[in-house]
């Protein structure tokens, strides 16, 4: 399966912040934002990924994260010339998704809770169809939104509505077939002249393809789009690593814990940044594997 973190847009709702640097480049608390999207895929088994963005800002993601081998993964790079829509992921990354599924995450979307790399490793295993998920919120109307039936089947799934039909959002975490691209190709843009990515994910609900997944309470999704959800996101992963001594989204423990690069290659980063509480994590991962 590939993974593609979708990274572009202009961000006008964080200007000034954003008028000279991407959102996706901000701090969450003591890491730049791609690093959480970028962990969720590593922690779906997730290797090659294309990260897509706008030529102003795709050099600033290469020189950060380069092609990825020093944390085991094969990163890629495509620019999205005008934000058209997120379905517009699965046109640009047509040749990069090639014969394989893909899983989408949007460069913003933070996921943390015991239980995600389990529900990311069933949602990537799934051979045919798309997987979304549904999380409860407070204010529906701001996100794509599940509309659910008394047995709780998904009926239809609506971008933004004035009157949600529940309080499910759906985040931005979708698991698609190979047959994204061509269903992507036909999405027509909505009022808002965007290509939806909500259309796409009622073409498979159309195809009875859909599998919906809703995450309980031990899941944390925060969407990072104002400058409050992105303090909320900062002492949220400054509390969870103050009180428990893990990191969340450290994308070399990450891979070293999976397998895709040794504890002497961590470590190795770790020594490079050791003036950094993040690089002594590292490295007293690699003296002691304390947490192990
Ligand atoms: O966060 C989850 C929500 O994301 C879903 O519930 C909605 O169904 C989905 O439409 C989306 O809603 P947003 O209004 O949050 O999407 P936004 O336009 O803010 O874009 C999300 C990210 O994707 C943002 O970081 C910018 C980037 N983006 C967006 C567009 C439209 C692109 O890179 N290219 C684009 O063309």
């Amino acid at each position: 399966m590939k993974g593609i973190i979708l990274a572009g847009g202009k961000g006008t709702r964080l200007y000034p912040s954003t008028k000279v640097i991407s959102k996706q480049l901000l701090a969450i608390y003591d890491k730049p934002l791609i690093y959480y999207p970028l962990s969720t895929l590593m922690l779906a088994g997730i290797r090659d990924v294309l990260i897509i963005s706008t030529r102003e800002d795709t050099p600033n993601f290469e020189r950060l994260l380069g092609d990825g081998s020093h944390v085991g993964m094969n990163i890629c790079y495509a620019v999205q010339k005008v934000p058209r829509g997120l379905a517009d992921a699965f046109i640009i990354g047509e040749s990069f998704i090639g014969n394989d599924n893909v899983c989408l995450i949007l460069g913003d979307n933070f996921f943390y809770g015991t239980d995600i790399t389990l529900v990311l490793s069933r949602a990537a295993g799934r051979r045919r169809g798309a997987t979304i998920f549904g999380y409860p919120v407070k204010n529906p109307q701001d996100f794509g939104v599940l509309e659910l039936g008394r047995d709780g089947k998904v009926l239809s799934i609506e971008e933004k509505p004035s009157n949600p039909k529940s309080n499910y959002a759906v985040p931005g975490l979708y698991f698609y077939d190979n047959r994204v691209s061509d269903i992507a190709k036909e999405v027509k843009p909505s009022r808002r002249g965007e290509i939806e990515i909500t259309s796409v994910n009622n073409a498979y609900l159309k195809l009875g393809e859909l599998h919906v997944e809703l995450f309980g309470r031990g899941i944390t999704w925060l969407d990072t789009g104002s400058p409050s959800a992105l303090l909320k996101a900062s002492t949220f992963v400054e509390t969870v690593q103050a009180n428990t001594g893990y990191y969340i989204a450290c994308i070399e423990e990450i891979a070293w814990r999976r397998g895709f690069i040794t504890k002497e290659q961590m470590t190795a980063i770790g020594e490079s940044l050791k003036m950094t509480e993040y690089g002594q994590y590292l490295m007293s991962y690699g003296r002691e594997c304390v947490y192990e």
